[in-house]
């Protein structure tokens, strides 16, 4: 009998590179799950563009459209259950996920951060910033942790993580680059893992 494949849901707000490595990933890796779901805060953007020329459903959510915060909560955690979304990959979504959406799926969010966890994480550290601190701090190793998503921004507990060197001639920018390389074959690892510790 094949096992039915566990239904995931991808976060985006951005151009959604994660997103295409996983999507190719879980095929190169065989894995028994798929992707069936792009939800993004952007009409626009590269995820939601590449779900269309995949045929992934794609879901428009902001706050703006509702008239309370709680409302918009409500809306997710409905349009994730009527898909009965398993798994939901956080892959650079600019937003907090509403922590109604975190109570309904415990321990089924996970995100990327592009450091090492728990070193530059929390409020503000996203994008450039993070990258821009890490060589202010003088580090000279950076890398890219999957976590658990929980109630506080960046700590919940830690899945995967992968290093990569922080050069001396490094930018903020080269060392995105570096570190954004690595995020594609570390997310999909780490999906592997998280779907093999929910089987066993
Ligand atoms: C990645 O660096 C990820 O770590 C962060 O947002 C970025 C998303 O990039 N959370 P992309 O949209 O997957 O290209």
């Amino acid at each position: 009998m094949v096992n039915k494949k566990t239904r995931i849901a991808v976060f985006c707000s951005g151009s959604g590179s994660n997103f295409k490595a996983l999507f190719h990933a879980l095929k190169v890796k065989k894995l028994n799950a798929e992707i069936v779901l792009c939800l993004s805060n952007r009409l626009q953007c590269g995820a939601m563009e590449f779900a269309h020329q995949n045929s992934i459903a794609t879901v428009h959510l902001t706050e703006k459209q509702f008239d309370s915060f709680e409302a918009f909560a409500a809306a997710m955690v409905a349009c994730l259950k009527e898909r009965q979304i398993e798994i939901v990959l956080l892959a650079g979504y600019l937003r907090k996920v509403p922590e109604a959406v975190v109570d309904a799926f415990p321990d089924k969010i996970i995100n990327i951060h592009p450091a090492l966890l728990p070193k530059f994480g929390g409020e503000g550290m996203y994008g450039v910033h993070v990258h821009a601190a890490v060589i202010d701090a003088g580090e000279t190793e950076s890398g890219a942790t999957v976590h658990f998503v929980n109630k506080e921004y960046d700590k919940g507990r830690i899945l995967l993580q992968r290093k990569v060197p922080v050069l001396t001639i490094d930018t903020a920018e080269s060392l995105a680059a570096r570190v954004l390389e690595c995020e594609h074959t570390l997310y999909p690892d780490a999906l592997e893992k998280l779907l093999a510790e929910q089987k066993s």
